[in-house]
């Protein structure tokens, strides 16, 4: 049986990423061109400086990506690229290059969704079994995903506002923490207590769908407020706080959803799948269940956005025989 190679690559934000991926599950290569530092001093993601990084880098960590892994364009059986959703100018530049690549070597384009992408870096570390349940959660993302089977997704639940790490990041900022805060957030929780009892939103809700604007201004309100009459806050109990709100609405619904469509596997994934608070009460709440799921987290360099994950999800594709025209366009707001 022949090995099928796929390279792939992903742009959708502020990561430029091209990797060889085998059988769908072996990263022979992957490079990731990272743009955070750039992006720092404006405390967020800055759209046309993403774009113009990604377009600087791209053609280069295309040879990087071959060479690593020691292979040629004659190896590749697809190249596979994130369409959506995404920024739509950052998205472009992965576009354009796959199919240009794919126009001039006649090797079959597939797109694929950065959603789905980050769903299957957890094929990368063990094999799922279906049905399976993943919590997706980044700095833009906070989904509840439920996996028929390798390629048929669906939504379950959604964020109505601010993604769990953008609420970090932005409450990182009123605390004089440089983005992306999460990291520092966290640690900081493990110091202090959850004494200011932040809003948990629609926790008792009976969909799956969560919201966490109203906590980050309850936080800003709370620190404004204290700023005002020249009271000092400890930034460890803020912290913990804080985190302690997001995770209680988090491992909730999940267990909420582990409990009624009974996956094999529940997957964790994203970059605020790093969050201690929220993998221990995670682990601990599964633990507790009758029948557990076998649970999969991927190590944290392919929670982050990469082009491993989007080659990972490629393969399920090619399997399926799903592939995309050279007609693919972006498609910033695309839906699983
Ligand atoms: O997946 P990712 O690298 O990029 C995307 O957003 O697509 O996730 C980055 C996000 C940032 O918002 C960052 O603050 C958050 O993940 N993050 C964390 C932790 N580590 C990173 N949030 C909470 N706890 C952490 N330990
Ligand atoms: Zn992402």
């Amino acid at each position: 049986k022949k090995d099928i190679r796929i390279l792939a690559y992903e742009s959708s934000c502020d990561e430029t990423s091209t990797a060889v991926i085998k059988n769908g599950r072996e990263i022979e290569s992957l490079v990731v061109a990272t743009q955070i530092k750039s992006h720092q001093r404006f405390g967020g993601v800055v759209p046309e400086v993403a774009s113009r990084h990604h377009i600087e880098v791209i053609t280069q960590i295309t040879k990087e990506a071959l060479s690593e892994a020691k292979v040629t364009w004659n190896d590749i059986d697809a190249i596979a690229v994130t369409y959506g959703p995404g920024l739509v100018g950052a998205l472009l530049i992965g576009v354009s290059a796959a199919k240009a690549a794919s126009m001039a070597t006649g090797i079959p384009l597939i797109g694929v969704d950065h959603i789905m992408g980050h769903i299957m870096a957890a094929q990368l570390e063990d094999e799922i079994e279906y049905p399976a349940l993943a919590l997706q959660v980044s700095g833009g993302h906070t989904e509840l995903v439920l996996m028929h089977d390798p390629i048929n997704f669906e939504i379950i639940g959604d964020t109505r506002d601010d993604a769990a790490g953008e609420a970090y990041d932005k409450i990182g900022r009123v605390l004089g923490v440089n983005y992306p805060a999460g990291k520092t957030i966290d640690t900081w929780a493990h110091q202090g207590n959850d004494t200011f009892n932040f809003p948990r939103a629609m926790l008792e809700d009976d969909d799956y769908d969560f919201s966490f604007s109203g906590l980050k201004s309850a936080f800003i309100n709370t620190c404004h407020h204290a700023d005002q009459i020249g009271e000092k806050l400890d930034k460890y109990d803020l912290a913990a706080s804080f985190q302690a709100a997001v995770v209680d609405v988090l491992s909730h619904k999940t267990i909420r959803a582990i409990k009624e469509f009974k996956p094999k596997t529940f997957v964790l994934g994203g970059g605020v799948a790093a969050n201690r608070g929220l993998r221990e009460r995670l682990e601990a709440e599964i633990g507790k269940l009758d029948n557990k799921p076998k649970v999969i987290i991927p190590p944290m360099k392919l929670c982050g956005d990469n082009a491993a994950m989007i080659g990972a999800a490629a393969y399920n594709l090619y399997k399926a025989g799903k592939f995309s025209g050279l007609d693919l366009n972006a498609d910033p707001s695309l839906e699983l």
